[in-house]
């Protein structure tokens, strides 16, 4: 079974959903990676990132998502893209380059060809990529919320902290609404085993 969970940025898709693949026993994949190895390797050849092409012709050889348990990485001929995707640039790059319709078409490819059983996190992945799957979250906290976890060792960030991620949802405008088959969890008031036990309590009896 394909289990899918999609949400707004920092609403702790990836713990949970790493959480909810240890559960289940199955791999899980994060989406984003593909947008941000993508983006990394556009910057590194300095193209425009929202000229239509542009990225999609960096992308070789293709980078490859490895599902590992203990967090994703992400393979291009045989470096390690993982730790250069959560820099600044390529947070700042990254939403340009989702907005494109051909990059999206490449990372659907990339997703659909990985084996099931798995639990798929990202923005449109009950929506977009695996319409058909057996079960659909759409993770939500407000702004504020989703602030104050990210600032937990620098509270005095906390407002600018928010603010960025405001900004961020408005960029993400491939950003999804929730697939109208999916479960919507608040996660405001739930600590993260909370959320994982909410999505494995709403599985289809296996
Ligand atoms: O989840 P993340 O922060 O790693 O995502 C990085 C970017 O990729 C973010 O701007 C949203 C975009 N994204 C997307 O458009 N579709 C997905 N399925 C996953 C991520």
């Amino acid at each position: 079974m394909i289990v899918t969970i999609d949400g707004v940025a920092a609403s702790g898709k990836s713990s949970v959903s790493a959480g909810v693949a240890q559960a289940l026993g199955v791999p899980y994949i994060s989406s984003g990676l593909l947008y941000r190895a993508a983006t990394l390797l556009g910057l590194e050849a300095g193209v425009d990132l929202g000229q239509e092409g542009a990225v999609l012709g960096c992308l070789n050889p293709p980078p490859r998502l490895e599902p590992l348990a203990a967090g994703n990485r992400v393979w291009q001929a045989g470096r390690d893209l993982t730790p250069d995707l959560h820099s600044t640039r390529v947070d700042r790059g990254v939403s340009v380059v989702a907005a494109r319709p051909e990059v999206r078409a490449w990372v659907d490819a990339q997703l659909r060809a990985l084996p099931a059983p798995l639990v798929a996190e990202g923005r449109d992945m009950g929506t977009a990529v695996f319409p058909h799957a057996g079960a659909k979250f759409y993770l939500t906290a407000s702004p504020r919320v989703r602030a104050q976890r990210r600032a937990h060792e620098r509270p005095e960030e906390v407002d600018a902290i928010e603010a960025a991620l405001i900004e961020r949802d408005r960029l993400d405008t491939t950003q999804s609404a929730p697939a109208p088959d999916a479960h919507v969890i608040d996660t405001g008031a739930l600590s993260l085993q909370g959320v994982i036990d909410a999505v494995l309590a709403r599985l289809p009896a296996r």
